[in-house]
């Protein structure tokens, strides 16, 4: 007989808000992500403003994208934001070392990226160069963006043509400095970390600058207690994390064409997020038992081969329901966590990695990761309401992995949403769920499905995966019947 999933939904008096940063965006110079992806230039016979794609502002408006990440990754900490200001015609070069060692002319530098930020309703959130820059550098780009007037950046940012400035919160002291940042031991970066953020002045700006230090690489436990132990708490609000899923790091594998025993692996390393924030945190509860300091997942998604016949250094992917899977578990996760999860950070944004849209020449397509995206903008800063899971299980070759994933919220207009995935690529699933007192009486549902894992939308058919309206499930009494199809995402919505 069918193995039944069942869910309590266990509301409670001490609330959590899910903050809608969880749902946030990382755009790198890197491949097709920036040049081409965002930015055509205000001259190409693409539609833009200030040189950004008409089609991609609307796509991110339309998820409500709430905070953008910029410029990188590896490519923050090689670059210097000096170079990217002032007439673009005068702007020096770059090379972009990390990826595909291609020459970039900087013409998208602070002024495009924070004005987009503004035209989108976005948070940016800023990554310094720490590995090769210095702390003047950072902080005369506080007070560039930051300091309204009487300073030196100040006058230099009106002479560029901005009056006012941006107020912008959120920083990154640095990139995967374990790494590309500079190969550093965790000791030897908390002590750069103190130092770069002592001299983090805000400059009299109301934004109450959010620093955030260089997380660790998936389960390095050791990097995170060094930074909890030694940093001071007055001198970091957010410590990051980066985890991606795969095949197997030295061997990824097609993005659109896996099979099973690549799916399942990819969602092994896709689920391992829920141990990964688990351990992190009971890390900073130890160091940080009044949850001052936020845990900020700012790089993660799927990672596979470039699509053939693309440059292997510009990280170009198709993006199947696979995808929608790790979107959707992942988000999920998120939620469940939101009470030191503040902020999260697809990567990223545009043709690169785990990307919400594709671009070819003129023409975009969302992809299902996009789509999740769009489905889960009702948890944004809704209250969580925390519960609990006995689920059926997703078995492969012997192993076996938790097949549904849950989370719940309740929105400013006290209506309940819950969303749903089952990752069992052959089995659908039934849920049992309890609603406890929350009195729901009517709902209605979206569904993301396709036929096959595999499948993915494409420049010659963009519509073939998108959510549809979903019927199959009953609500009585408070007890919720649901049948969750194989390799699908719902979202039920309180009418
Ligand atoms: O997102 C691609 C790269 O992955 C980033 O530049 C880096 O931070 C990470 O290793």
């Amino acid at each position: 007989s069918q193995e039944v999933s069942k869910i309590v939904l266990e509301p409670s008096e001490d609330t959590t808000i899910i903050s809608r940063h969880i749902y946030g965006h990382f755009a790198e110079h890197l491949g097709r992500s920036i040049y081409d992806g965002l930015y055509v230039g205000p001259e190409s016979p693409i539609p833009n403003t200030d040189g950004v794609r008409n089609d991609i502002i609307q796509a991110l408006k339309d998820i409500q994208i709430p905070n953008l990440r910029w410029p990188g990754g590896c490519f923050a900490d090689t670059y210097h934001w000096k170079e990217g200001i002032g007439p673009k015609e005068n702007r020096p070069t770059i090379v972009n070392q990390w990826w595909g060692g291609v020459t970039e002319d900087n013409s998208f530098g602070t002024h495009d990226f924070l004005n987009l930020c503004e035209r989108l309703g976005a948070e940016p959130y800023l990554a310094a160069n720490i590995g090769s820059g210095t702390v003047r550098e950072f902080t005369d780009w506080i007070q560039y963006v930051n300091h309204a007037e009487g300073s030196p950046m100040a006058k230099l940012r009106k002479e560029n043509g901005r009056n006012k400035p941006w107020n912008v919160k959120y920083w990154g002291v640095g990139n995967e400095m374990w790494g590309c940042g500079g190969n550093m031991t965790p000791e030897y970066y908390a002590n750069l970390y103190k130092q770069y953020a002592t001299f983090m002045a805000d400059w009299g700006n109301s934004s109450n600058l959010y620093r955030i230090a260089s997380g660790a690489n998936t389960d390095d436990y050791h990097w995170t207690e060094v930074l909890m132990r030694d940093i001071p708490k007055n001198l970091i609000e957010g410590v990051a994390l980066h985890s991606y899923s795969f095949v197997e790091w030295e061997n990824k594998g097609s993005a659109s064409n896996f099979n099973e025993a690549q799916y399942f692996s990819t969602m092994q390393t896709a689920l391992k997020m829920e141990e990964l924030v688990t351990k992190h945190i009971a890390i900073m509860d130890k160091y940080d038992p009044k949850k001052k300091v936020d845990l900020i997942v700012d790089e993660w998604g799927g990672w596979y081969d470039v699509e053939e016949g693309t440059n292997p250094g510009f990280l170009y992917q198709q993006n199947t329901m696979r995808d929608a899977m790790i979107a959707g578990a992942t988000l999920n996760i998120f939620n469940n966590h939101s009470d030191r999860v503040k902020m999260a950070n697809l990567a990223q944004t545009v043709n690169v990695l785990q990307a919400v849209a594709l671009t070819d020449g003129p023409n975009m397509i969302l992809t299902p990761t996009y789509h999740v995206m769009k489905m889960y903008t009702v948890h944004h800063d809704a209250e969580l309401i925390p519960l609990k899971l006995k689920g059926a299980e997703y078995s492969f070759n012997g192993e076996s992995l938790p097949a549904i994933s849950v989370s719940a919220s309740k929105n400013k207009s006290n209506k309940v949403n819950i969303s749903l995935v089952n990752i069992d690529s052959k089995k659908k699933n039934k849920i049992e769920l309890d609603l406890g007192n929350l009195e729901v009486k009517d709902m209605t549902a979206t569904i993301l499905i396709a036929n096959k894992l595999q499948d993915h939308n494409t420049f010659d058919i963009p519509e073939k995966i998108k959510p549809g309206q979903f019927k199959d499930f009953k609500l009585k009494k408070g007890k919720l019947e649901v049948e969750l199809p194989p390799f699908s995402v719902v979202v039920l919505s309180e009418k």
